[in-house]
């Protein structure tokens, strides 16, 4: 009798686990099926995020705030295609889980419905949103938190800026990190901190910390996939590391395919095209010369 093994994802629990066994926590953001099934390979991606950051590098909005829960779950379907070892975590987009309890509840569970996902990002730790956490860990929907930049906040915070850099703020980081740690969060992206008070903030919590901009203390690292690919060509935040250049290699692929297509090198005629049956090609011919000899011949008025 043969054995099938079904490959399974990793946990949240098991990305505490690591945390505990001083493992780093590999991860990146993912939206779309064929690049999610490049990246999740054993042992390489921990855990792919959908997240927001794809209304800016694949739709085109000058922030996250037009993120809808329609645009979150075409993408994270098509993620969830593609993905079969990585924890699966979609974020909440804007207005998604800041009405009231009731809709923030049925807008998560719709990420694990329909969507296929296996948690939930949120930003922030307002009162809402703590709550919101307790009660989507009690009912079986996993919750990474997301503090110090947050980009829903961005109109708030003043732009795109590094948080907590006074010692009050620091404070009030700390006390949101350790509440969502309380409330049932499985791990809490730092994003856009001084590495020192990231560092802090991973040792005071026993739930893994994923940075983004926030140092090498942090338990994991995440990056947005098309900083890290160089695909999105506005702008390069400083914290990014750029893994590849896909940006100049497409167009200088574009390039090269205008110029093979004006010089009449592509399609190749034998390689990249289909023929007729030779033995039909008299035919062919003879229907061509009959057709063209038909054609009515329209008069100028
Ligand atoms: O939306 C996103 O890509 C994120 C990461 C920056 C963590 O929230």
């Amino acid at each position: 009798m043969s054995v099938i093994t079904k490959q399974r994802r990793l946990t949240p629990q098991q990305l505490i686990a690591k945390k505990q066994r001083g493992e780093k926590i590999v991860s990146l953001t993912a939206d779309e099926y064929s690049t999610a099934n490049l990246i999740d390979q054993p042992g390489v991606g921990d855990f792919l995020l959908v997240g927001d950051s794809l209304g800016m590098v694949v739709l085109g909005y000058p922030d996250t705030l037009s993120v809808t829960m329609e645009d979150m779950l075409h993408h994270v379907k098509a993620v969830s295609r593609g993905t079969s070892q990585a924890l699966l975590v979609a974020d909440m987009p804007f207005m998604s889980v800041h009405v009231d309890l009731p809709s923030a509840v049925r807008n998560a569970a719709r990420m694990l419905q329909e969507g296929n996902a296996n948690a939930v990002k949120l930003e922030g730790a307002s009162e809402l949103t703590l709550s919101l956490v307790k009660h989507l860990t009690e009912i079986g929907i996993p919750v990474m938190g997301h503090l110090g930049f947050t980009p829903q906040s961005v109109q708030t915070l003043g732009g795109f800026k590094v948080q907590a850099k006074s010692m009050p703020t620091v404070k009030q980081l700390v006390e949101d990190a350790k509440a969502l740690e309380a409330a049932g969060a499985f791990a809490v992206v730092l994003e856009m901190v001084p590495s020192e008070v990231a560092a802090v903030v991973t040792r005071l919590l026993t739930i893994p910390t994923i940075g983004i901009g926030a140092g090498v203390a942090c338990d994991g690292q995440i990056l947005v996939v098309d900083d890290f690919i160089g695909r999105f060509p506005d702008f390069k935040p400083k914290f990014v590391r750029t893994y590849g250049k896909m940006g100049l290699q497409l167009k200088e692929a574009v390039h090269h395919y205008a110029t093979d297509i004006l010089s009449g090198e592509f399609p190749h005629p034998d390689t990249e095209s289909f023929h007729f049956p030779a033995e039909e090609l008299e035919a062919l011919r003879e229907f061509e010369e009959t057709y063209a000899l038909q054609e009515p011949v329209y008069e100028s008025c």
